[in-house]
């Protein structure tokens, strides 16, 4: 698909991406776009350089591509000096190897960061309250009548969530799952009366968090959410830093990574780590997948059934580890994370206007090398 062909600059997305403002944006500036209309889903390293061809300025590419020398040196060759992934991650770009060839790479931070924390959110929700299992007894036609027993699961509340990786998404989700929206700082045009008096809660959950590096988004939300907190006189959550990942692991009921993927998260959750959590601890996985030993998790579900995982992404995709698809205490859902209609027409316009910067000499939206 093109647009614009008599455009001055080549800009090649290897896919079709959600909404046109992006196009516009490239076409507005002179730009013609080639948008790759190949059925099947992952491109190899060959499709690509035959849709850079002799002469590219930039290329949008999805994480699903190996972005290293080979594709670097072939873009390069064909004058490009833009690349930008549609996804904030980046662990299937090579940056030295970008460097070496004298192209920028760019990202799609920012306009991902609540959906990405609304899914792991829907993940801990649904994981606690069995609401996979329990619609797919429904579809069965097994049941017969309330019980007590009935796809007990765990309420929130009161209960302690750990984040590791407390950046950007891992802090939003943070928020979300200690947050309590008290009468404070409720709208009151809209209330009745009765409402007035009672507390607008959240999932006001008690907080463990853990990051290698600052973590001062979340400080700051910490710090003033205490001080709110205190002046409304209601009893607080708690919060902590913790000093160690062990620590999360041991105290958390509901954990939720949110690392970046880089050789020192590279199976950060393995056999010896699981066997630290509780028992009956929830996981979720928004990252990447090989931030989790796949294989060590199965076992785990195998020998601990009251344990529970919410997964969007997976060590080897689109693949799933053998077991990993018969286990009724996992949820898996094909890393869906950013999958709102605003964020992916976000992404796609920054990861244009990334590309679009560096052929015009400005510096990208975002590069993670900056
Ligand atoms: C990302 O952006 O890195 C996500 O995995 C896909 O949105």
């Amino acid at each position: 698909e093109v647009w614009n062909p008599n455009g001055k600059y080549r800009v090649v997305s290897t896919k079709s991406m959600p909404g046109t403002r992006w196009i516009n944006l490239l076409v507005q500036q002179d730009c013609r776009v080639e948008i790759c209309t190949e059925k099947k889903t992952i491109l190899s390293v060959e499709d690509i350089i035959a849709l850079i061809g002799n002469r590219c300025d930039g290329v949008i590419g999805q994480l699903t591509e190996d972005w290293g020398e080979t594709l670097f040196s072939a873009l390069s060759k064909a004058g490009g000096k833009a690349f930008s992934n549609m996804a904030v991650g980046y662990n299937n770009v090579d940056i030295s190897a970008a460097t070496k060839y004298g192209v920028a790479v760019g990202n799609t931070p920012g306009v991902l960061t609540e959906t990405t924390a609304e899914l792991a959110a829907s993940l801990s929700l649904a994981a606690s309250r069995r609401i996979v299992e329990a619609d797919g007894f429904m579809r069965a036609g097994l049941y017969d009548g309330w019980l007590p027993h009935l796809f007990v699961g765990n309420l929130l509340k009161g209960q302690t969530v750990g984040v590791i990786g407390a950046g950007r998404i891992g802090s939003a989700y943070a928020r979300m799952m200690v947050n309590s929206c008290t009468s404070g700082i409720y709208d009151y045009t809209f209330v009745t009366k009765l409402e007035k008096n009672c507390q607008i809660e959240g999932f006001k959950m008690n907080l463990i968090y853990y990051d290698l590096y600052q973590a001062t988004r979340l400080e700051k939300f910490v710090t003033a959410y205490g001080q709110f907190l205190k002046a409304s006189g209601e009893q607080p959550v708690t919060w902590k830093r913790a000093s160690s990942m062990e620590e999360v692991l041991q105290e958390a009921d509901v954990i939720s990574l949110h690392p970046i993927l880089d050789k020192t998260t590279y199976h950060l959750i393995n056999k010896e780590r699981l066997s630290k959590m509780k028992k009956e601890a929830i996981l979720i996985n928004c990252s990447r997948g090989p931030v989790v030993d796949e294989e060590a998790l199965v076992e785990h579900l195998k020998q601990n059934p009251m344990f529970r995982v919410g997964l969007d992404v997976f060590e080897d995709e689109p693949y799933m580890k053998p077991g990993l698809a018969d286990m009724k205490n996992a949820i898996v859902v094909p890393h869906i994370a950013s999958a709102s209609k605003w964020t992916r027409e976000g992404m796609a316009t920054l990861a244009a206007l990334n590309v679009l910067g560096k052929i015009k000499g400005y510096p990208m939206w975002s590069n993670p090398n900056q």
